[in-house]
């Protein structure tokens, strides 16, 4: 089987550090082409410099990483420190990256990438709000029939929202990027809440990175202790959610995810629900179909393949 090419879009994030992880780790699977960074959790400084922190703790310095947007596409920025910290990658102490910043904006490498590679070989992974993918549709719209499958975490149905009572973050951060990006005809897999919030970091799997006895098992033990604080008060979850690594879990294991493949509309008018992906799980529309929009996982599977990659590094 060939690796899947890959682009990861990203805003470390602890989450998405593990996400990263996960892919660096499974080189039969996933090929990375680049990390793009772009503002979220934290500032795009951050994020950039989180990208960077991450691939050298997975000793992978060869993967080049790039900053991209560093606003929504027309709102202000918000941001997630109140969970993720203020350094984005609050937990463990890990040492500032020596791998340099690649030269050029994020949204050019994945215009070029898309235009140099085949058609339909390349997915991109969006981990943060979708404003460097909708930058380059909107700048080359040529690409956008090049894309191979876009999987990405964010949105709600039944969970509703994490950030406000009706919007996941990573949409409710740009939700004109999400429309733009929902209604590009690329085909698309998402995983919402719904499905993240059932990958729990329980202590028992937290234990078992940690036993790993690595630099990354323990750093990856070290941000999720950091990381579950915020959704232990709130949810009264058992663990912190891995949101992000059931995105690169889906590229090497799909059939530990189920879901639906429905209708997905963005709110992008009222302040009121602004960002609330408008999912019509139960097909009481006629809108046409244009995510495989996850509901469920196999969460001790799940974790299986997480700390078994893990060990890799
Ligand atoms: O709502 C969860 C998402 O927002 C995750 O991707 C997390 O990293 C933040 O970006
Ligand atoms: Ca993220």
């Amino acid at each position: 089987m060939t690796a899947r090419k890959i682009i990861i879009d990203t805003d470390p994030g602890q989450d998405d550090a593990v996400a990263i992880l996960l892919a660096l780790a499974s080189p039969e699977e996933i090929e990375v082409l680049g990390i793009t960074a772009v503002a979220g959790n934290v500032p795009l400084p951050l994020t950039q410099k989180n990208a960077r922190i991450v691939c050298e703790l997975a000793g992978k310095t060869d993967v080049p990483v790039y900053a991209g947007c560093d606003v929504p596409l027309s709102r202000k920025l918000v941001t997630a420190e109140h969970v993720h910290g203020k350094t984005g990658l609050d937990g463990p102490v890990l040492p500032d990256p020596s791998m340099p910043l690649t030269d050029g904006h994020a949204v050019d490498f994945i215009i070029h990438t898309l235009r140099a590679q085949d058609a339909g070989t390349v997915t991109l992974c969006p981990l943060g709000p979708l404003t460097n993918i909708a930058t380059a549709f909107q700048k080359a719209p040529d690409i956008v029939d090049r894309v191979q499958e876009i999987v990405l975490m964010g949105g709600a149905y039944f969970q509703v929202g994490n950030i406000t009572p009706a919007a996941e973050f990573n949409i409710y951060v740009d939700p004109e990027a999400a429309e733009i990006t929902f209604k590009s005809g690329v085909p698309i897999v998402v995983m919402p809440l719904d499905v993240t919030h059932k990958a729990l970091v329980t202590k028992p799997r937290n234990d078992a990175f940690r036993a790993l006895g690595t630099k990354v098992g323990i750093a990856v033990a070290e941000m999720t202790d950091f990381f579950e604080r915020f959704d232990k008060e709130k949810y009264g979850s058992v663990g912190a959610p891995l949101h992000d690594p059931c995105v690169t879990a889906y590229l090497i294991r799909p059939d530990l995810f189920t879901g639906r493949h429905i209708n997905v509309e963005i709110e992008t008018q009222s302040e009121l629900t602004l960002g609330m992906t408008v999912a019509d799980w139960w097909r009481v529309t006629d809108r046409a179909p244009n995510a495989m929009f996850m509901g469920d996982l196999d969460a001790d599977g799940f974790f299986a393949l997480l700390t078994e990659r893990l060990a890799h590094l």
